[in-house]
């Protein structure tokens, strides 16, 4: 089976789906992608359509509606998955667990069922180096103990043992019929480099460089750098960015390998990051360094839950898919900003 294969894409309106999108588009692969939108606009789907000059169905539907995938399923004749719906802001999964557990474990799970009755085994999953917790040592491979410490890492790796055990249980009857790939996302920045998609993250950004580019565009003050006592070169927590365009890169290399029945089938798991880990202080600079914009910031303490140092060691990837990243940092922060300065509201404006 090659380019012509047709991927259904759940969570293709948020930000690692819509760049997943264009890629699979430019690929040569058909789309469908189902989205209900919690997260995400339906601007970024026609950016993908203006990106790429091709059209695909779009579906504003739940994942944990069985009869709205009952009816996708049997409308479209769908080759493989890749699954990145999924509700993702730690802080409100300790608040309100049920809520993750429901969307993110429950929803795959009617997937899954559905994706069986219709005969399509083939998915790749978007799970997150969150499922290593606090490694023991780092760079951090596919086989490091999982553990997780909140309440989205537990619905991540509920959903990869629910993985492990649909191909074991194919093992165990012989049977061929799930080829799975875990995808392990280290931490996804950068944009589209047209600037027309990108992160537009929903009120104040948790994460560091949504953060930086609100700080850079004068929407926040200045950026809490939380701790500078950790065992790090600089005291600032070190961790591994990975520009979204080498991420999809890598979705579609495991779709590659999905779709090629002289691979073996069952469960596969890759971590996806650059190997190399940069400190919060390092971010700044490169930020500043890249497009002459000044970030001030303070220092804070540690914030609750942060490990001090994470990064991957990615070589399984690109032993197995063939893939590796290849955007360095300075690219990761040139095109962060030209979206947040071509799209200072998100997609909202
Ligand atoms: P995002 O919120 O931008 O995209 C997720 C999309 O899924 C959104 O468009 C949302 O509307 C949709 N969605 C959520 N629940 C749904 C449901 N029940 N039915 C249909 N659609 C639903 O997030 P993202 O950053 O693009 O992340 C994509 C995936 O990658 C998520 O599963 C996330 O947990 C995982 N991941 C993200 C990161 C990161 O730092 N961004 C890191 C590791 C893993
Ligand atoms: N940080 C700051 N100030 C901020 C935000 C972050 O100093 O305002 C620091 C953090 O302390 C950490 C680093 O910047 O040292 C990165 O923090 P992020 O919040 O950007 O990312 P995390 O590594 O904490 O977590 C992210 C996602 C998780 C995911 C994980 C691994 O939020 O969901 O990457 O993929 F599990």
């Amino acid at each position: 089976m090659n380019g012509n294969a047709t991927i259904l894409v759940t969570g293709g309106a948020g930000y690692i789906g819509s760049h997943a999108c264009v890629a699979l588009l430019e690929a040569g692969y058909k789309i469908v992608v189902i989205d209900n939108l919690v997260n995400s606009s339906p601007l970024s789907m026609a950016r993908v359509k203006a990106i790429t000059r091709q059209d695909f169905a779009f579906i504003e539907g739940d994942i944990c509606e069985a009869r709205t995938l009952d009816a996708l399923f049997k409308q479209y004749s769908i080759d493989a998955v890749m699954h990145f719906a999924g509700l993702k802001a730690v802080g409100e999964s300790c608040s309100n667990p049920l809520l993750y557990y429901q969307n993110n474990v429950a929803g795959t799970l009617t997937l899954c069922k559905a994706m069986k009755a219709h005969g399509v085994g083939r998915i790749i999953f978007s799970s997150s180096a969150t499922v290593y917790g606090e490694p023991h040592t780092v760079p951090i491979d596919e086989s490091f103990p999982l553990q997780t410490t909140n309440p989205y890492g537990g619905s991540k790796k509920m959903v990869e043992d629910v993985f492990r055990d649909l191909a074991e249980a194919d093992r165990l009857g012989d049977a061929e019929f799930w080829r799975v790939g875990l995808l392990r996302y280290f931490n996804p920045v950068g944009a589209h480099p047209s600037g027309m998609i990108g992160e537009a993250p929903n009120g104040v950004p948790n994460n560091l460089l949504p953060y930086m580019l609100q700080v850079a565009l004068g929407k926040q003050p200045e950026l809490t750098v939380y701790g500078d006592d950790y065992p790090t070169p600089d005291g600032t927590g070190v961790r591994d960015y990975i520009h979204v365009v080498d991420l999809v890169a890598g979705h579609v290399k495991a779709l590659h390998f999905l779709l090629d029945e002289n691979n073996a089938s069952g469960c596969h798991t890759w971590n996806l990051g650059t190997g190399q880990g940069y400190s919060v202080l390092e971010m700044i600079t490169a930020f500043e360094a890249a497009t002459n914009v000044k970030v001030p910031y303070k220092i804070a303490p540690r914030r609750p839950g942060d490990i001090p140092a994470c990064w991957a060691e990615p070589s399984k990837a690109q032993r197995e898919i063939n893939w590796q990243a290849e955007q360095n940092l300075a690219q990761m922060m040139k095109d962060s900003w030209h979206w947040q300065c071509q799209n200072p509201e998100g997609y909202d404006a």
